[in-house]
């Protein structure tokens, strides 16, 4: 079922939110209304029952083309600061939600990734993309820095002389490339990107959910602690998922150590 956000659709099949940026016409470009409608479809989305795992992906030849250069910059900013913060807030809105997201995250990309985009990529925890997209930090090309967020995006997930060169020379890459540098987990033919992303999110639905939430908040989290603070954090991470889990890892272990029915390192137990 599709729901009725003209610049944004959603399906929900078999566990897993298929979510789409839907300005096709526009290259899926982040108008202000287009990141209204992401808001809410994510409201509406994260604690439906029957929504395990959110893959986020564009109709048409884009993912995004980035922040929509007519009605994101030239018309918010003829309303003065109070219009550029408005339309900031409802862009970087979603993006923070969607980085501490209840449900795992897929960015599934399918072509063209630009600017404003690398928010949204680096808010999903894992990211697929076809060898046929392009990415680029192409804010430079038309006379600004790469802002967003997207020079910390960067920064966070390539080596300083490739964010660098990436940020300062507005050359797009190829999938295979985004692959090399890290920008995604893999790069794969676009014909067989659906069927990747959706044998990893199946993955992710066998796994604890608790326990999801608690490993891809950890991972953004400890990054910017020592190794004591990260130590201390990720004790009582733990024991805050115990509150909402106590039987699953209980289960873990019992099918292992006295069922004998699977084994932990090869993959997930029965929950
Ligand atoms: N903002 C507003 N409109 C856009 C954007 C954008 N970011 N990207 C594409 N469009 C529109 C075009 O203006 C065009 O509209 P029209 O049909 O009314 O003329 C339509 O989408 C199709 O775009 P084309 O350029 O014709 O599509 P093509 O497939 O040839 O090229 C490409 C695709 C390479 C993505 C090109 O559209 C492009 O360079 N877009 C801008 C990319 C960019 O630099 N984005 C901003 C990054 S900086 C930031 O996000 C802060």
């Amino acid at each position: 079922m599709a729901n009725d956000h003209d610049t944004v659709a959603y399906d929900v099949q078999d566990g897993i939110a298929w979510l789409r940026f839907n300005r096709p016409d526009k290259r899926n470009a982040m108008s202000p209304t287009l990141n209204r409608a992401m808001m809410e479809a994510l409201d509406e989305l994260e604690f439906r029952d029957d929504v395990g795992v959110l893959v986020l992906t564009g109709e048409g030849q884009a993912w995004t083309a980035g922040m929509d250069l007519k009605e994101y910059f030239r018309e918010t900013e003829s309303q003065g600061l109070k219009g550029t913060r408005k339309a900031q807030r409802e862009s970087y809105g979603w993006w923070r939600r969607l980085r501490w997201y209840q449900k795992p995250t897929i960015a599934m990309v399918n072509g063209w990734c630009f600017g404003g985009g690398y928010g949204p990529l680096f808010a999903c925890d894992l990211a697929f993309c076809a060898d046929e997209a392009k990415f680029g930090l192409s804010e430079i090309n038309w006379g600004i820095l790469p802002g967003g967020g997207a020079t910390k995006v960067a920064v966070e997930l390539l080596p300083f002389r490739k964010a660098m060169y990436h940020a300062m020379l507005g050359e797009p890459i190829d999938g295979r490339t985004a692959a090399d540098w890290g920008l995604v987990n893999e790069s794969l033919p676009l014909a067989q990107l659906r069927d990747r992303v959706t044998q990893v999110a199946r993955a992710l639905l066998e796994k604890n959910p608790v326990a999801l939430k608690a490993t891809k908040d950890a991972v953004r989290r400890v990054g910017a602690m020592t190794y004591d603070e990260a130590e201390d954090y990720l004790v009582r991470a733990q024991e805050a998922a115990n509150a909402y889990d106590n039987e699953g890892r209980k289960e873990g272990i019992r099918q292992f150590i006295d069922e004998k029915s699977y084994k932990p390192g090869l993959g997930a137990y029965d929950k």
